[in-house]
């Protein structure tokens, strides 16, 4: 885990809320959201299918539709509220300052052109070069992000690479203006686990040689368990926890985060039963009453359902919304979770 606030702040998202408005309804998607990135940095934002991951950053890289999308808060990038730019000077930063790759490296790259041609086309979207010099460009993005043979393999079609080395080019596509902010939304979900473990290491690494910040969204804790510096769980578009990775995963607060844990499979090894999250998460359209989590939470007491927790600050600044009291989590912890993961 890398130093936590050692570099300058990038991203600074503040009080963010996006409503859907549907012909069902309204579709409260993220609600009060607030985190930090800076240089240097990974924030894992980590929950399950439908908390609000990948919407959230959406509305970071300028890509939700605002026709039928309520935002408000600030999404500060380098101090400028991006919510508030006109789309051409969004498409400005889209790709160039601020990157995202996503699950499906298929979805993103186009069939019918060799690989090497789309990178060298994305240098000269933004840049005043050469052909010549895009595609030598483009060639050395290959090799950063490990492609083998990089010269030869540019004039290769995506069908002609495997899972894991289209998930590189989609990294090397990401880098090619080398932004200050790499978003990866799930990027090893569909890959299988050693290629996992090379990609998580490979973002690693590019974050560190092209110094930017990363964010890393997924469901698994266990995936930005090795590399994140902070840590963002949420729950029904809620911030649950938040706070400085080592915190987390040495002393989480919510009893969401430790299901969270407990389902972690990295840990499966350790763990005598893998215990998945009972019950699933709740309609956006009509969210429960008070902690949405309440209603699957096994330690749930009076005020849960009642009004909705505030984000309590530790003395360690770490942030959580969960009404228990700190003594009982801190027996729980130590007696069940902690105890079971090994780290009290
Ligand atoms: N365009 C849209 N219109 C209406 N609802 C939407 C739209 N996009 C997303 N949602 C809803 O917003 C909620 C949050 O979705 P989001 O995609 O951010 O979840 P996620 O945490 O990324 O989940 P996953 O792990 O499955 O990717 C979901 O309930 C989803 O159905
Ligand atoms: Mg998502």
């Amino acid at each position: 885990m890398s130093e936590a606030g050692s570099g300058a702040t990038l991203l600074e998202v503040r009080d963010l809320s996006v409503r859907f408005r549907t012909r069902d309804g309204v579709v409260q998607a993220v609600s009060n959201l607030s985190y930090t990135l800076r240089r240097g940095e990974t924030l894992g934002i980590v929950g399950e299918s439908g908390s609000g991951k990948s919407v959230s950053n959406l509305a970071t890289m300028g890509l939700l539709n605002r026709s039928y999308t309520d935002i408000t808060g600030e999404i500060l990038f380098e101090g400028t509220d991006v919510l508030k730019l006109r789309q051409e000077q969004m498409r400005r930063i889209r790709g160039k300052d601020i990157a995202m790759i996503f699950q499906d490296p298929f979805a993103s790259l186009h069939p019918m052109y060799r690989v090497g041609k789309q990178l060298a086309e994305a240098v000269l979207a933004h840049e005043d070069v050469s052909r010549d010099a895009a595609w030598n460009r483009a060639v050395e993005l290959l090799e950063a992000v490990g492609i083998p043979n990089a010269r030869a393999r540019a004039r290769d079609y995506p069908h002609q690479f495997s899972g894991g080395m289209r998930q590189r080019v989609m990294i090397a596509m990401a880098l090619v203006h080398n932004p200050d902010v790499l978003i990866a939304d799930e990027p090893t979900t569909a890959l299988d686990v050693t290629v996992q473990a090379q990609i998580l290491e490979l973002i690693d690494r590019v974050k560190r040689e092209f110094d930017c910040g990363v964010i890393l969204i997924t469901h698994d804790l266990g995936v930005v368990a090795e590399t994140a510096s902070h840590v963002l769980v949420m729950y029904a578009g809620r911030p649950m926890e938040y706070g400085p990775a080592q915190e987390i995963f040495t002393g989480a607060q919510h009893p969401y985060t430790w299901g969270l844990l407990e389902s972690m499979p990295t840990v499966e090894k350790r763990l005598e039963i893998l215990v998945p999250i009972e019950g699933s998460p709740p309609s956006l359209l009509h969210p429960p009453s008070g902690c949405p989590f309440h209603p699957r939470c096994k330690y749930r007491f009076e005020p849960c359902d009642g009004e909705r927790p505030p984000l309590f600050r530790l003395p360690d600044g770490h942030l959580d919304a969960c009404y228990l009291p700190p003594e009982r989590k801190r027996e729980l912890w130590t007696k069940r979770i902690g105890a079971e993961l090994g780290v009290t």
